[in-house]
């Protein structure tokens, strides 16, 4: 660690990379933002860029380009690197290329001498966790996905308009696979501390359950949607990195929806890394908090397991 600098490398300096870093020096998230990327030249550009923009924001950021020896004394490495999905495209279909873009990150940042936490946004975002979670040899509590933040957020932010509430007193969660296989887990949605089940069984005329499963299709499809207009993702997604790192950064303890490795919870599901809510600290992923699903929920859980699974055992390292 830095001492009391909050140190940040990022690695992919891509769109996803670079909406990261820009919502981090105008969200003053950290002390030092070194940036990393293949193409050194464009990581370059890109820290003069948002240099010149310093002046402008109530940060003193240093944001530099580097190596990977910049990772020695850093908090959090965040790897963003990799291919991202054309319009026809699944996440998955993104697994083997960014694989192979992974090999050559991650074993140059633990020889690095890093000890601190990695944070991966990378498609598909749970698989590409457990694949840092391998080259690494970390302990799992130190190696954090994205996994469903961003979904929960579209959520809470579509539930926020559908109730006319604020999303933040919306509790509602977007769990498994970040993909086609995410579900909510309605049984446990909260409006403040009301179950959203009696809010729709008070409430008989305003709110009905295929209009909430209409919304959770839409938070399902938002990335296709946004792919197909735009071409790809990534002021939302480097919002969700923010969030992350701030919780790191700053020990919070919040609960968030990242991919995180199960150790037992749901029946004895281990190995794979799925978004679930878990307590964010310092130390990384510090507890999973385990829901009580309904049976038909744990199978949507269960279903998205064995299609992270099955996908993972396919991998060639
Ligand atoms: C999305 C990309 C990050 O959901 O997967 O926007």
């Amino acid at each position: 660690m830095s001492g009391n600098k909050r140190k940040v490398v990022l690695v992919g300096t891509g769109m996803v990379g670079m909406s990261f870093a820009y919502a981090a020096l105008n969200q003053n998230v950290c002390d030092e933002l070194i940036m990393i990327d293949l193409n050194e030249k464009r990581a370059e550009g890109e820290a003069m860029d948002l240099n010149h923009g310093l002046a402008f924001s109530h940060s003193s950021m240093k944001i530099r380009c580097g190596g990977y020896s910049e990772c020695a004394d850093a908090d959090i490495v965040v790897i963003c690197a990799g291919a991202n999905q054309k319009p026809t495209e699944s996440r998955l279909q993104l697994l083997q290329k960014n694989a192979v873009v992974f090999s050559s990150i991650v074993p140059k940042v633990v020889q690095s001498g890093f000890e601190g936490i990695f944070l991966v946004a990378t498609n598909p975002v749970d698989i590409m966790t457990r694949v840092t979670y391998e080259l690494s040899g970390f302990n799992a509590s130190k190696i954090i996905g994205t996994g469903t933040t961003l979904d929960t957020a579209r959520l809470r932010y579509l539930l926020g308009e559908y109730f006319e509430v604020d999303p933040r007193n919306i509790h509602a969660y977007v769990i498994g696979e970040h993909g086609d296989s995410e579900f909510v887990p309605w049984s446990q949605a909260l409006l403040a501390a009301k179950p959203l089940k009696d809010v729709m069984r008070d409430n008989p005329k305003s709110y009905y359950m295929e209009e909430l499963e209409q919304i959770s299709d839409d938070v399902r499809c938002a990335a296709h949607k946004i792919i197909e207009a735009k071409g790809a993702t990534y002021y939302g997604i480097g919002m969700s990195i923010v969030r992350i790192v701030r919780a790191i950064l700053q020990d919070e303890n919040s609960v968030l929806t990242v991919s995180v490795r199960l150790r037992g919870e749901y029946g004895g599901k281990k190995d794979v890394f799925i978004g679930n809510p878990c307590i964010v600290s310092a130390n990384g992923a510090k507890r999973i908090l385990e829901l009580k699903l309904t049976e038909q929920e744990l199978q949507k859980l269960d279903n998205s397991c064995t299609i992270l699974n099955d996908n993972f055992k396919k991998l060639k390292l």
